[in-house]
């Protein structure tokens, strides 16, 4: 469920109408609900309920520090993959100790700075990266908490770039060899072993191969113990996908998966964690766009919008499927159009979509974009020298610029002439 809704024919988020913000800060442009956030934040806590546990939001899927704040203050942590996360996470007012820090690719300057900043814990995913992080932490004369990631040969059953958990995916270290790597850890100085991590992929839609993953790393605690180390922590990463086409069967339900996690960990006496991103944020942003022009090709008519790959890249980089609404509501019955909608970008994958079947569009029709508040604007960029668009965030009848767009001469002063040029 989210809140954006028709009111008086008018797309809504939540009271404050689209058109309106659409005529204050230009399209395209991106709008979340906070409202929408809480409610998905909420939904997992109340899923843990009764077990130990921190409900850490992936930053990667909407870092805006507003959306940070917003869950940093309903209690979240943040799950962060590099230094500019973690610095984005402090700056929003997110205590270390909610902050945890993943990643294959760690640099030794961002340990550094993460280990002095504050931190709950690392999840490591390599030998090396341990070797890097006990030599680190030794020079600064701290310890490092840490778990280790462990990759589950588990099919996570989603899309091939967003899928984990196999042998053949670069993440964690093979669970076949999880007993000697905790071994190895144990042993080196400035490390603190806490417990294990797992993440399987991103847009599960089924609970099943969570199930596989959680079972091995039970299976797993139960040896590492018996080994004598530490496992009083376990973080289970996040994944559980959402409805992108509400025509489909939806994918299972927070209360569902934290179902699940008790059965399979409940009896641990371990400290949970979870590091969703996709359901908190993806259905609480829209992007909203501009129809420029009809176009009547040959074969089909194509809707010129004023978004972009840039803007919005899913649809080209995974062929991904976004619900599209108009931000007027059509009259009932109202004749059908089919239309490829596509952006101004000089590359046939500029195609937010084929041959979609809609209401009829016209030059300077606002639509939307659903299930655009995960993975949309963090992922975009300036291709083509199109100005990073605006974030809008709405609370009840209030809303406000979250990020405003630059004007050509702020994108343009980021680069320098050589004095010899
Ligand atoms: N934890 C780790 C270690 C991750 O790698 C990810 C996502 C998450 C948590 C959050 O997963 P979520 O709950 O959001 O599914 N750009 C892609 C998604 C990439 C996901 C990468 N890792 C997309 O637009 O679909």
């Amino acid at each position: 469920m989210d809140h954006f809704l028709y009111k008086d024919g008018a797309l809504h988020a939540e009271d404050v109408s689209l058109a309106q913000i659409a005529a204050q800060v230009g399209t395209p442009f991106y709008v979340y609900s906070s409202a929408t956030l809480t409610r998905h934040f909420k939904l997992f806590n109340e899923a843990l309920e009764g077990l130990p546990h921190l409900v850490c939001f992936a930053m990667k899927s909407n870092s805006n520090q507003a959306v940070i704040k917003l869950l940093g203050d309903l209690g979240a942590g943040m799950d962060v993959v590099s230094g500019g996360e973690y610095a984005r996470a402090k700056a929003a007012g997110i205590p270390g100790e909610r902050i945890v820090f993943s990643g294959v690719g760690k640099t030794r300057a961002e340990m550094r700075m993460v280990l002095e900043g504050g931190v709950r814990q690392f999840n490591v995913e390599s030998e090396p990266e341990m070797e890097a992080l006990s030599a680190v932490a030794s020079e600064l004369g701290v310890e490092a908490p840490i778990t280790i990631r462990i990759n589950p040969d588990v099919d996570a059953k989603t899309h091939e770039k967003i899928s984990t958990g196999k042998y053949d995916d670069k993440f964690g270290i093979p669970i076949s060899r999880a007993r000697e790597v905790y071994a190895m850890a144990a042993k080196l100085p400035g490390l603190k072993v806490i417990g294990i991590d797992v993440h399987i992929g991103s847009q599960l839609t089924e609970l099943a191969p969570f199930e596989l993953a959680y079972n091995k790393v039970v299976e797993l605690t139960h040896q590492l113990r018996a080994d004598g180390h530490t496992i009083e922590r376990l973080d289970l990463g996040g994944g559980l996908g959402i409805p992108y086409e509400r025509s489909n069967t939806a994918p299972p339900l927070p209360m569902e998966y934290g179902a699940l996690i008790k059965k399979c960990v409940g009896d641990l006496d371990v400290e949970v964690e979870i590091e969703p991103g996709r359901l908190i944020s993806g259905n609480a942003g829209l992007l909203v766009t501009e129809v420029i022009y009809l176009k009547n090709g040959e074969n089909r008519d194509f809707l010129i919008v004023d978004a972009a790959m840039n803007d919005l890249i899913r649809p080209a980089m995974y062929g991904a499927h976004h619900d599209i609404v108009p931000v007027v509501e059509p009259a009932p019955g109202v004749e059908t159009s089919t239309y490829d909608i596509v952006g101004p970008v000089c590359e046939s994958g500029d195609t937010f979509a084929k041959q979609r079947t809609l209401p009829p569009f016209k030059s300077g029709d606002l639509m939307a974009f659903r299930s655009a508040g995960a993975y949309g604007a963090v992922m975009s960029s300036e291709y083509n020298s199109r100005p990073l668009i605006p974030e809008v965030l709405v609370q009840g009848d209030q809303y406000a610029v979250i990020r405003a767009r630059p004007t050509f001469d702020e994108m343009i002063n980021r680069d320098t002439i050589p004095e010899w040029l």
